[in-house]
């Protein structure tokens, strides 16, 4: 296996507009982020991967870009973009773009000119279909929400948008649109960042024959994934930008994947076929999911988890590479969804689930606020909420799909706007985020739960999470020991094995409030063992072939033949 600088690297995740504001107007900012980039030195992370911060009108906060080489105004100028980047690396942090790409905003100037007529230069940068007896094309439904298929009275055809109609979908079969995207790549590439975060990006090859989507019982909208997701030349259009934009730099690049597979995994990552450094694939955290996706979550199995863990570890062992995630900004906070975010476990499990990731085969990703240990919120009213997917959902699934009791447990379990509270800084008013009014509340638990309290404790998350990634640099066989699990079966405890040559590390993982008993399988020989990290006092002497877990308890040892 190829040892590479990313393969080393922590990640960390930022979503500027909730990370730090440094101008009072309510809105995280690019000062705000160079500010705090000591911080995020301290903490020892190698990457930042920065959530959009071009030009958007923010229908899908930044999501929906009208200008790929400018920066938001809510987030400053291009001379602050370039005053980041250069301390950023000054700090020997690296800086991941989120690249958008399989859809721009409405209100770029390509999306303007191609509606303007069909026979403008710029028609075909985008998805235009005739529909048939007053129907669109086909009948996907959007992420968002309706139809994929938006009317423009203009020309009297219809484009496509697999997110919102403000977020209308890139042709790629064009090679001028594709040779676009290239170039402004190389012109973020120029200015000196280290690679790309790449948006649903196994979403721009479509099934160009648009075929019916499948349709559920009861839903009003197909199924277009099959049609879109992986399609025919998707290998070919990664390969293709690879060679244009990417293969004269030293890059990072991570693709986001709804739908998947292992298999498709080893095709994007392998190392030989020059697309991607890693996915992000969406197994784990589609678990539980109900009749309604997000919306009416269900329980879901420790084993279930492991299982879809171990296929990844396995599947990608010396082809691909994995990304390593519990949350991010579209997922609820990693505590609240996989540990417990009560006030006697929410620190024992955050670390808890922490160390189970990191001593995973692949590259770590932090989402901002998870090494403060920060938790899902849960606003009184929908008003206070501001993410389109949550509010398109509150608006098509209530009352007829689901009771405002119901949508809201899912809201409070799974909506984006969990992870999208304001950083908590300190106790102060708005936990130090702004001294304004913060586009979006901040999680009352502010008082308890924020840096300076993490920081001035060094039993915190936040202490642990650093010696993590400390450990991660001292003992290759962190980043590249062959992983195999022990005691699949179990659905309290979470134990797997790290070898790399004579090196074995054995890790295990409480993620239950009960006190199962760990045995230690029999075939693994050692002489002697030593506690590398554990989120309880651990006596070394006590024997290891057999003992009780606390609640949400973890540790690594270091086994020694
Ligand atoms: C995935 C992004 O992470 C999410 O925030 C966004 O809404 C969609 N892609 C559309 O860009």
């Amino acid at each position: 296996m190829e040892k590479t600088w990313w393969k080393e690297s922590v990640i960390y995740q930022i979503y500027p507009r909730s990370f730090n504001d440094s101008n009072g107007d309510g809105i995280g900012d690019l000062k705000g982020i160079t500010e705090k980039l000591p911080y995020l030195s301290k903490l020892g992370i190698d990457v930042i991967w920065l959530s959009p911060v071009y030009k958007s009108p923010n229908d899908d906060n930044g999501y929906d870009i009208s200008d790929y080489r400018n920066i938001m105004d809510d987030f400053g100028t291009m001379e602050d973009f370039d005053e980041m980047l250069e301390e950023a690396h000054k700090h020997g942090l690296k800086i991941m773009m989120d690249l958008v790409v399989n859809h721009s905003s409405d209100e770029h100037e390509w999306f303007q000119q191609s509606k303007s007529s069909k026979d403008n230069p710029y028609r075909d940068y985008y998805i235009w279909k005739k529909g048939e007896n007053g129907q669109p094309p086909t009948n996907w439904g959007a992420a968002f929400g309706g139809s994929v298929w938006e009317y423009d009275e203009t020309t009297g055809e219809y484009f496509l948008h697999l997110f919102s109609k403000k977020q209308p979908d890139l042709n790629w079969e064009n090679p001028v649109l594709r040779q676009e995207v290239y170039e402004m790549m190389r012109y973020w590439l120029d200015k000196g960042i280290d690679g790309f975060r790449m948006d649903v990006v196994n979403f721009i090859s479509k099934d160009t024959s648009y075929p019916e989507g499948e349709k559920a019982e009861g839903a009003l909208y197909g199924n277009g994934g099959p049609h879109f997701m992986n399609g025919p030349r998707i290998h070919e259009f990664l390969q293709e930008m690879n060679r244009e934009a990417l293969s004269n730099y030293d890059t990072i690049t991570v693709g986001e994947m709804p739908g998947v597979n292992v298999e498709q995994g080893k095709l994007y990552t392998g190392e030989t076929r020059n697309e991607l450094n890693m996915v992000f694939h969406f197994e784990h955290v589609g678990l539980g999911d109900g009749k309604h996706g997000k919306w009416d979550p269900q329980e879901w199995k420790l084993t279930d988890l492991k299982e879809i863990f171990t296929k990844w570890q396995k599947g990608l062992e010396n082809e691909g590479w994995n990304s390593l995630y519990w949350s991010n900004h579209d997922q609820p906070r990693g505590i609240s969804r996989w540990g417990n975010d009560s006030d006697e476990y929410r620190v024992i499990s955050g670390k808890m689930i922490a160390t189970c990731l990191h001593m995973m085969q692949g590259t770590p990703y932090i989402y901002q606020g998870e090494e403060i240990g920060m938790t899902n919120v849960k606003f009184e009213s929908i008003e206070d909420y501001r993410d389109i997917e949550t509010l398109n959902a509150y608006r098509d699934l209530t009352p007829n799909f689901l009771s405002y009791d119901e949508i809201f447990k899912g809201i409070y379990e799974r909506s984006r706007d969990n992870a999208r509270t304001p950083i908590q800084w300190d106790a102060s008013e708005n936990a130090g985020f702004t001294d304004g009014t913060p586009w979006i509340n901040v999680n009352s638990n502010y008082k308890e739960i924020n840096a300076e309290a993490v920081l001035a404790d060094k039993d915190s998350i936040f202490y642990y999470y650093q010696k993590l990634i400390q450990l991660r640099k001292k003992n290759e066989v962190i980043v590249y020991g062959t992983y195999d699990i022990l005691h699949e079966d179990d659905e309290q405890i979470y134990a797997f094995t790290r070898t790399l040559g004579e090196d074995k590390l054995l890790v295990i993982c409480n993620f239950s409030e009960d006190t199962p008993e760990f045995v230690l399988p029999k075939n693994i020989e050692f002489s002697a063992n030593e506690v590398l990290i554990s989120n309880y006092h651990v006596d070394e002497a006590q024997a290891i072939d057999r003992f009780t877990l606390k609640p949400y308890e973890a540790r690594v040892y270091r086994l020694t033949k």
